[in-house]
């Protein structure tokens, strides 16, 4: 079922993922930014399908769409006839198939994992099936609530660096993709840095890319920027290195979908290239991730999974939603991600902080985990 709304939170955000205990509804992002109009999701089958059409993509809102998914199964699935080990390995089994929705973001993993515990621990604990679903929903409920804590965090832990970091007194910033409200619960990451920037009055300019094949960039974070009233300029992904050049650019942040144990970052396809120029023109390149985007099993990012997508996102426009576009007959290669080399990255921003260099090529982001969560 698909309702209209304004998509709007409260604090009048836009809003891609809209929750109540038993409800949740995703706004279809494949309709920006002509339409805003939310799909009801009534399980993890329609959380899974939501998240591999690209309703909602963005390593976090992927993660809490996808655990929420299955949290309103649950709620509204009536008597469960079965055990306490019958209800945890029901919850495990729904985990690990939504975690197969979509490859390269860490996120929705790392959140199985978590809750995977907290299953455990509700089952070693309660004598009714019932109760690990109510252990299982709460803990989902509270991810959601964190996720826009942990954007302001990293938003104004961003901004503070970049600044410290620029000799200008206002800054213009790129991005890549859509790391903002429509990429979390609220607020977003990369663009949380760019919102920040704003609010403190040391924005001179945001630039995003169009982001090809799938337009995050033109239709996503275009939409946001507009709709935040943040002064901004739309740029082919091409147009990146002739911008630089002309001095136009002081900073770069983008967001992750993963970062392993190196700073190695996988991110939207174009990332790497955009890291390339601005390695040339000596402008600092940063990403900023929640920890939820840390792979501490990977020690680089060569073991990091690229997903592939449809070729129709480039053979039809909108990224494949429109009409044919390209020659019949060429054939396709569309990776959906690629993998940034710590040695073209200035600092990760996180919610506990900015992760900097040891050497001239890595981070050791196990310690800056280790230190961070021994101080919490
Ligand atoms: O394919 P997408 O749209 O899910 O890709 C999104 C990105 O690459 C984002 O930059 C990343 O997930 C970070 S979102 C805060």
């Amino acid at each position: 079922m698909a309702s209209n709304t304004n998509g709007l939170a409260a604090d009048s955000t836009l809003q891609a993922i809209c929750y109540k205990r038993g409800s949740l509804q995703l706004l279809d992002q494949r309709k920006l930014p002509l339409e805003t109009i939310y799909i009801e999701i009534r399980d993890s089958t329609d959380g899974w399908n939501a998240i591999r059409d690209m309703v909602v993509r963005g390593a976090p809102a992927i993660a809490i769409a996808g655990v929420l998914s299955l949290a309103v199964e649950v709620f509204n699935s009536g008597a469960f006839n079965g055990s306490v080990a019958d209800a945890a390995s029901f919850l495990q089994n729904k985990l690990e198939y939504l975690v197969s929705s979509r490859p390269t973001a860490v996120n929705l993993s790392d959140a199985a994992t978590k809750l995977k515990e907290v299953i455990l621990k509700a089952a070693a604990t309660s004598s009714e099936a019932r109760s690990v679903f109510q252990a299982f929903i709460e803990a989902t409920e509270i991810m959601l609530e964190d996720d826009v804590a942990t954007n302001r965090a990293i938003g104004s832990y961003g901004a503070s660096f970049v600044q410290q970091h620029s000799e200008k007194p206002k800054l213009s910033v790129l991005t890549h993709c859509n790391a903002g409200s429509l990429a979390t619960a609220g607020y977003g990451t990369a663009l949380g840095v760019i919102r920040a920037l704003h609010s403190e009055g040391v924005l001179e300019w945001a630039y995003c890319t169009e982001t090809r094949p799938f337009n995050q960039g033109s239709r996503l974070t275009a939409f946001e920027l507009v709709h935040e009233k943040i002064p901004a300029t739309l740029i082919a992904d091409s147009a990146v290195a002739a911008l630089m050049k002309a001095g136009r650019v002081d900073a770069v942040v983008v967001g992750a979908d993963r970062v392993a144990s190196n700073g190695d970052t996988a991110n939207k396809i174009g990332t790497y290239s955009v890291a390339l120029c601005a390695k040339f023109h000596s402008v600092p390149f940063y990403v900023a991730a929640p920890l939820t985007s840390i792979d501490l099993s990977l020690s680089s990012g060569r073991e990091i999974v690229i997903e592939e997508r449809s070729p129709k996102e480039l053979l039809n426009a909108r990224g494949g939603l429109g009409e044919k576009v390209a020659a019949s007959g060429i054939s396709v290669w569309n990776p959906a991600f690629d993998m940034t080399p710590a040695n073209l990255i200035s600092g990760i921003i996180t919610e506990k902080g900015v992760i900097t260099k040891t050497g001239a090529d890595t981070f050791d982001i196990k310690a800056f985990v280790q230190k961070t969560g021994d101080q919490a």
